[in-house]
């Protein structure tokens, strides 16, 4: 490796030109944060996750190569964050193949990028395939591959399911056997034999031959198609090319950091204090790229956005512990927001609600925690004399009262706990987190299907109750518009089996004669038995067409466009940039009717409504 650097631009543009300009991919846009039409996870967790779809068979628009840089948002390891890995946002790059290419070709590729474009030696890489079991085959086809382009023998290890098998994402959907890909980061020379338990070898890319579908009964039935979903971590390769030792100490970090220790007033950290900048610049990058989403969520005590406070919170405490102590979120999201806007312009555009949306949530937390803390030590000296009961003599909903009245997060009440003696083990901290966690579940709004249900579904439901309330949103969408005016832009969309929600702009509550009048205009639609088509077009067309929705893809990338409403005796009714799926006739919904039209945030109305009834 020379010593000139390499930048994060740098990597995606490297990636997307080899792709696209040498092995005939087309780039496509990456998706939002906030998963749309997809109540089953809440973010974005990886470059497949919008494509799921064209993975079980639909035909994408851009063809069977694809290609993009996909922002991911993972929650899972968040207590986990502070080490020197772990991330709760990060870059994909991936490459597809839908039913194109397969093991020999995608593995071929991988090598030329890492030793060609990348200029990685062989010598400090390792490879995994999947070991083999009941449900699939060993993986010897792409472990002769790696062999045929050099690979060692010692250097390819074959792990089982656990290791080498990739999704699906939620309960079912599309997954397969993968090959991972290793660099050694160790001081010399990598070790001649490749120990996958050896965490000097970094796993940095991961090829997933998506050819099967886990079906709800926990089968593997073979997909229509046989699919390849690549995902290049961007901070790890970052990290390694440039010889550091953790992404925080590369350029996507490294100012934010300086700037922690100016406003902390102090040049040298401990490993604790280290801890807390990393937590500090990972949470408030997260929330930047959360709140500067075309599909942002504000704060808030569910889902995303419960996730959204908690990061800037766990932020906030953790600027305490380095001796910051007011004002300092804004400051910090500004960096973020001039480093990454160049390839990110969302963030640039809501920049404003980045900053003031983090300096309200840090203003609410910093007059709730006094009060909180003060709340927390009197209910111990209460208890104080019966302390050796244990944590039972709290009232079973105290820990997530405490949450619910003074915005205490879990792991903070966990904290002060512990600082004072009432947690002593890990089973006493289980034990607060199942009281949290069951009257948090309670409190969850029922309306949206339930924190368990949510996760029940598979990622991306095409059932056709799904289908039917996606049909019957771009018929709300323009009724809205024809009722409210054209200022009426879609915000947000989520669809369960049982429900539509519909997040849009305009200034006030709706009326009820509005309401009516904008049910009576899609229920006429849907007696009108209007024909549903698509087709597949550049933006510009679409505009041309007076297509709505949103322009934001590729310049070049084709679309779909839905259209209702269009044949030998009608005009559009409706004629917008979609996805899809869709019913191939608006008579399939039978009726219409909103439950609900509420605030969502600002600006933002929402609405619930179910069809068939
Ligand atoms: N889906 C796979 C991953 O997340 C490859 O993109 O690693």
């Amino acid at each position: 490796m020379n010593n000139q650097k390499l930048t994060a631009q740098d990597l995606r543009n490297r990636y997307i030109n080899f792709f696209a300009k040498k092995h005939g991919h087309r780039e496509i846009k990456g998706a939002s944060l906030i998963p749309e039409n997809d109540p089953t996870v809440l973010f974005t967790t990886a470059g497949m996750h919008p494509l799921v779809p064209f993975l079980m068979g639909a035909p994408h628009a851009e063809g069977k190569r694809l290609t993009d840089v996909q922002k991911c948002i993972r929650t899972d390891d968040i207590d986990e964050v502070g080490d020197m890995c772990h991330l709760t946002f990060f870059e994909m790059l991936g490459n597809w193949s839908l039913g194109d290419y397969f093991k020999e070709e995608a593995i071929k590729m991988s090598f030329e990028f890492l030793t060609k474009e990348l200029g990685l030696s062989l010598k400090n890489l390792a490879f995994s395939c999947f070991a083999g079991d009941s449900d699939a085959p060993k993986d010897e086809e792409s472990a002769n591959v790696w062999r045929n382009l050099g690979v060692s023998d010692d250097r390819i290890a074959f792990l089982p399911k656990k290791n080498n098998w990739w999704g699906p994402a939620g309960l079912t959907g599309p997954c397969g056997p993968d090959t991972e890909m290793f660099f050694w980061t160790g001081e010399g020379e990598a070790p001649k034999k490749f120990d996958s338990d050896d965490a000097k070898w970094v796993e940095i890319w991961n090829d997933v031959f998506m050819q099967y579908n886990k079906t709800a009964e926990g089968t593997y039935e073979p997909l229509k198609q046989q699919n390849v979903d690549t995902g290049m971590g961007l901070e790890r390769v970052l990290t390694v090319m440039n010889g550091a030792k953790s992404p925080f100490e590369t350029e996507l970090f490294d100012e934010v950091i300086k700037e922690i220790r100016l406003l902390g007033n102090y040049s040298e950290a401990n490993e604790e204090i280290q801890k807390s900048e990393r937590i500090i610049s990972d949470h408030l990058r997260a929330g930047t790229f959360i709140l500067g989403d075309r599909f942002a969520v504000t704060p808030s005590n569910v889902d995303q956005g419960y996730v959204l406070r908690r990061l800037i919170r766990r932020a906030i405490r953790h600027g305490r512990k380095v001796g910051i102590e007011v004002d300092f979120c804004r400051k910090l999201a500004g960096i973020f927001v001039k480093n990454y806007c160049d390839f990110y312009t969302e963030l640039l555009e809501n920049q404003e609600r980045i900053f003031s949306e983090m300096a309200m949530e840090e203003e609410r937390f910093g007059k709730t925690l006094n009060n909180g803390i003060a709340v927390l030590k009197k209910e111990m000296t209460k208890f104080e004399s019966q302390k050796s009961e244990g944590l039972n003599v709290f009232a079973e909903n105290f820990f997530f009262e405490m949450f619910a009245t003074y915005g205490f997060p879990i792991e903070m009440i966990i904290e002060e706990l512990e600082n004072s003696g009432w947690i002593k083990d890990a089973k006493d901290k289980d034990f607060v987190t199942a009281n949290f966690d069951k009257f948090f579940k309670e409190h969850q709004d029922l309306s949206r299907a339930g924190a368990d249900k949510k996760f029940a579904g598979g990622l991306a439901d095409h059932s056709e109750e799904v289908t039917k309330l996606h049909t019957a949103t771009h018929l709300l969408h323009k009724a809205l518009r024809t009722v409210l005016g054209e200022h009426v832009e879609q915000r947000g969309s989520n669809i369960t089996a049982e429900r539509l929600r519909f997040d849009f702009c305009h200034g006030e509550k709706m009326t009820p004669e509005q309401i009516k009048k904008v049910e009576d205009i899609v229920n006429e639609q849907i007696k009108n038995a209007l024909p549903v088509s698509y087709e597949e077009m550049t933006v510009d067309e679409a505009k041309e067409k007076g297509a709505m929705g949103l322009f934001e893809s590729k310049y070049g990338e084709k679309v779909k466009v839905y259209t209702m409403g269009e044949d030998e005796k009608r005009t559009v009714f409706s004629r917008e940039i979609c996805g899809g799926p869709h019913v191939n006739n608006t008579s399939e919904l039978k009726s219409f009717k909103i439950l609900k039209e509420e605030s969502s945030s600002g600006g933002i109305r929402r609405i619930k409504a179910v069809v068939g009834v």
